[in-house]
């Protein structure tokens, strides 16, 4: 069964609120596109954005005290300086024209350990009109049963076991609701991605793989699956490959003697290919990209971070342009530092984060910022209006008062 089976493809966030989690003490994201970059000075929250989502997929996968104390409790998850219940607050639809669906979690710890605050799924944005599909407090709520007789279905109370379980998590397991689980197997599935060079050209030893692991330790095994069950995919992967590396001829997942898997790069003007582990870094890099976008099931959600690492700049207007056409069948959020690849971006996409004089981070759409949209209509570039200093933040040499840096 495809991992990401019965999920909408045409899921898509379009609204993100985050409270008191690290340097987010109220961050408000609207109008949220289907692929969104986040770029900004260091420290001011781009991976933390990409991190709401990785701690969500982990406390609705492992459980929220586990991921509780991974995190490093609220001692490190709360923002600092704030006494207040963490909360996240999606804003999505399962399909483009279909109601737009509201899920709030507010998170709290006591001597005891993590627990829910309150927990609900709304469909529906107007008060008249909309239905609370679930809601929990502290362990006790109810969840809308549809498929009970009557238009509006009926209220099931339900009690959880203890007060750190995630409703949304337990119920989604049973298909009382449809969108409960939905939302279940949106978050689940969420991947972020970490890829580290070194952990790519390890010789892990698995089965074939269907999904890259976040820091792709898994690749060969990826790669043998795609050759086997997706052979056209994997050509579509290898050609787009050849024509950004000079001279690759191919790639294949080769056995080893110990029962492992290895990947070795194949240069066109040599006989015999090279491991992995001699392989560049920028190469495996984009190879793993190119998997993860032209991924046959691809994850509901994928963070990315910092893509321009390792490649060539004229390579990133193109990636630009594959991760919108990615983002056609999934969600995709980039963190960046380069104006090469924002140059293949629209300022609707774009959101330049800060920090305030408060020390918590802010966001700012390019879109909405004086002059953007005029310059680009004039045919001017994105990149090239962020790094010549048309974007009204996010510029590291401006104190969040306004004033230069002595340096700056
Ligand atoms: N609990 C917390 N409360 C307030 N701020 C925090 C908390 N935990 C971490 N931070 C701050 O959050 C900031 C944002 O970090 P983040 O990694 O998201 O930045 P970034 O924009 O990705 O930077 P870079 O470009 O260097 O990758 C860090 O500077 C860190 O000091
Ligand atoms: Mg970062």
């Amino acid at each position: 069964m495809k991992q990401f089976d019965g999920l909408p493809a045409s899921l898509r966030i379009e609204g993100l609120t985050v409270k008191n989690f690290r340097v987010f003490r109220d961050l408000r994201l609207e109008k949220l596109t289907p692929l969104a970059a986040f770029l900004g000075p260091n420290g001011s929250g781009k991976s933390t954005i990409l991190d709401v989502f990785a701690f969500l997929s982990e406390s609705f996968s492992g459980g929220l005290r586990k991921a509780w104390e991974q995190w490093g409790r609220f001692k490190e998850l709360r923002s600092r300086g704030s006494m207040e219940p963490v909360i996240f607050e999606l804003k999505y639809r399962e399909k483009p024209r279909g109601p737009l669906m509201t899920y709030h979690l507010a998170l709290e710890e006591d001597s005891r350990g993590p627990y829910i605050v309150e927990e609900w799924l709304q469909r529906g944005k107007t008060a008249g009109k909309s239905q609370i599909l679930l809601e929990f407090k502290q362990g006790t709520g109810f969840v809308l049963d549809l498929d009970a007789p009557g238009e509006n279905g009926r209220r099931m109370p339900e009690r959880l076991d203890d007060r750190d379980i995630l409703a949304v998590s337990a119920f989604g397991q049973i298909s009382r609701n449809p969108h409960v689980s939905v939302l279940r197997r949106f978050i689940t599935g969420c991947y972020i991605s970490r890829l580290a060079g070194d952990d790519m050209r390890k010789r892990a030893e698995s089965g074939p793989q269907e999904h890259l692991s976040p820091a792709g330790e898994n690749l060969a095994y990826v790669i043998q699956y795609l050759q086997q069950q997706h052979p056209a995919r994997w050509e579509q992967i290898i050609q787009a490959l050849r024509h950004r590396v000079p001279q690759l001829e191919y790639v294949q997942a080769l056995p080893t003697l110990d029962n492992g898997l290895e990947l070795q790069i194949k240069d066109a003007p040599f006989l015999e290919s090279i491991p992995a582990k001699y392989a560049s870094e920028g190469t495996l890099k984009l190879l793993a990209y190119l998997i993860i976008l032209y991924d046959p099931d691809p994850p509901p959600l994928i963070g990315i971070e910092e893509p321009e690492n390792h490649l060539h700049p004229r390579l990133l207007p193109i990636l630009a342009d594959e991760c919108r056409e990615a983002s056609g069948r999934t969600q995709l959020l980039i963190t960046t530092h380069s104006p090469f690849f924002l140059n293949g971006l629209r300022p609707e996409e774009v959101w330049a984060l800060s920090r305030g004089e408060d020390g918590y981070a802010r966001a700012h759409r390019a879109a909405d910022m004086r002059g953007i949209k005029e310059f680009m209509k004039a045919g001017a570039l994105l990149g090239s209006l962020w790094t010549e200093g048309y974007f009204e933040v996010g510029d590291p040499s401006v104190r969040p008062n306004g004033m230069n840096h002595p340096t700056g």
